[in-house]
């Protein structure tokens, strides 16, 4: 099979090699090529990687730096449970794909409540960036500058296993030398647009999600089978049906029997596809290994701070603007900073669900904190609000009037197959439930997302604000994107 190798600068080249990642002899799953050209760190990368220690921890990544003695207020949260000797232990939240969007967000809001974390990640979306020749509005430290910032603002450690989920051996030491109470699973190819750039991607977006998802769930079968699987599923497994969605599964009455069954899915693309064969996978195993699990369908998800975040530059999450990687409401903030029409994608009645990044952070802390029972396959779709993209634009536009910005919208060809006017109610309420209390999308919030496009003005590759990657013209032929 094909996998994604590094490359220069803005062309993207497809090797026929079978490992992703070459892994030198005797350093396992740490190892990176040579070539690997987006580690923003100054600190050799060995220096960092405390050998085999007891437990197996050989590629943990400690940050180092000094406490500066700035506190981050803590809530009071699930953090810890009573062990059966009645003493009390705290939680192990192992986050994969900890270097990505949510993934960051989630993993410095759990540390700040007091769980104990681990970041697993193989920084491949560093990579997509660096192949495709975009980047993130906001400059990104690494994730070991990142980590040690954190530990000197907060005196909090965040271990690192850096590899990929797909190699099993990496997944299985990493798991044996952390021993995860709960699994939070971020760490997947997420952007619809570039499972669709070739066939390549098509195929690395689902084997790379429904393995990495699969060898997930053999670890905790075989390691940790008490450990709670918190999946990121996504609210497109549903597609746009003509009835309300619920969440996760539907009661039929067909010719007079009656039954509970998985709500039906309409996947739109090779990623929503591979997010519906991980729900299929995990399910099964719910019911045959007894693993406990909660899938969470995310809406898209959009803002940039979090209370963590906030605290120092070197901890800025993501944010991406570009037509492949760029969600709905961050792409449209940026177009109208930078004076670009709004691009609404065909006649812009596309509805979706919606929640702020500080609400997903709320929502997997929520899943952690009331886990699924054993054998039990829990669905709760995870957004806060509904918009189509016609309303989003009208919401951006009203908003970027107040800064003075003179915004205009345009309707670009849809690069997409999907039904641009259509009903859509889908329901939200088990997370609310459970205590969820929502950002929701206000004036305030634009404002603050137009004035942080306003600050990276001078960041935005304008080249990459338009579509270019189409549904219909998938091929074989590997795909080189340049603006
Ligand atoms: N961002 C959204 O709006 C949104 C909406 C719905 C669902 N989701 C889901 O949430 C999850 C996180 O999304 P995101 O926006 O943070 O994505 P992201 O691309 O920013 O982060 C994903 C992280 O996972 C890592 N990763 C990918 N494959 C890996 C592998 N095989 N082994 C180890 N690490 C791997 C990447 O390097 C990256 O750091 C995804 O599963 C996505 O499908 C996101």
């Amino acid at each position: 099979m094909a996998h994604l190798v590094s490359s220069t600068s803005c062309s993207l080249k497809i090797s026929t090699t079978n490992k992703a990642f070459p892994q030198r002899s005797g350093h396992g799953p740490t190892a990176f090529p040579s070539s690997w050209g987006l580690q923003s760190s100054r600190i050799p990368y060995e220096s960092l990687v405390s050998r085999r220690e007891k437990h197996q921890r050989n590629f943990i990544v400690q940050s180092t730096a000094v406490p500066l003695n700035q506190q981050v207020p803590t809530q009071a949260g699930s953090s810890s449970y009573q062990h059966s000797n009645g003493s009390t232990k705290m939680q192990r939240v192992m986050i994969i794909g900890g270097d990505g969007y949510c993934g960051w967000a989630t993993a410095l809001h759990l540390s700040n409540k007091g769980y104990q974390v681990a970041i697993v990640d193989s920084l491949v979306r560093r990579l997509f960036d660096h192949q495709l020749g975009l980047d993130s509005l906001t400059p990104i430290a690494s994730i070991h500058n990142r980590l040690r910032r954190w530990k000197s603002i907060t005196g909090k450690n965040i271990e690192l296993y850096i590899g990929d989920i797909c190699d099993f051996e990496f997944l299985a030491e990493s798991f044996n030398s952390f021993e995860p109470d709960a699994v939070v699973h971020f760490g997947e190819q997420r952007s619809a647009p570039y499972s669709m750039i070739d066939r390549s991607r098509a195929v690395f977006t689902q084997h790379n999600n429904v393995i990495g998802t699969l060898n997930v769930l053999f670890a905790i079968k075989e390691f940790r089978e008490e450990c709670h699987l918190v999946k990121l599923g996504t609210m497109g497994e549903y597609g746009t049906p003509n009835i309300d969605i619920e969440e996760g599964y539907i009661t039929i009455t067909h010719n007079g029997r009656t039954d509970t069954l998985p709500y039906p899915k309409q996947a739109s693309s090779f990623y929503h596809l591979s997010k519906v064969h991980d729900s299929h996978n995990i399910a099964f195993t719910c019911k045959a290994w007894g693993i406990r699990a909660t899938d969470l369908n995310q809406g898209v998800v959009y803002g940039v701070r979090t209370d963590e975040t906030e605290l120092h530059e070197e901890l800025n999450n993501r944010f991406d603007y570009d037509g492949v990687f760029g969600t709905a409401l961050n792409r449209f903030c940026v177009q109208a900073a930078v004076g670009h029409p709004l691009t609404v994608y065909g006649k812009g009645g596309q509805t979706r669900g919606y929640l702020d990044i500080r609400d997903t952070v709320q929502c997997v802390e929520l899943a952690i904190a009331n886990p699924a029972n054993p054998g039990e396959f829990r669905v709760f779709n995870q957004f806060t609000e509904q918009f189509s993209v016609n309303q989003l634009a009208a919401l951006v536009t009203k908003a970027g009037a107040k800064l003075g910005l003179d915004v205009q919208t345009t309707n670009v060809p849809n690069p997409r197959v999907e039904a641009e006017e259509h009903y859509y109610n889908a329901k939200h309420t088990k997370l609310i439930d459970l205590g969820l209390q929502p950002h929701l999308l206000s004036d305030s919030l634009l404002d603050s997302l137009l004035n942080f496009a306003i600050k990276y003005e001078d960041r935005i590759d304008k080249k990459q604000i338009m579509p270019s990657i189409s549904w219909k013209k998938i091929g074989v032929k590997p795909k080189t994107v340049v603006a």
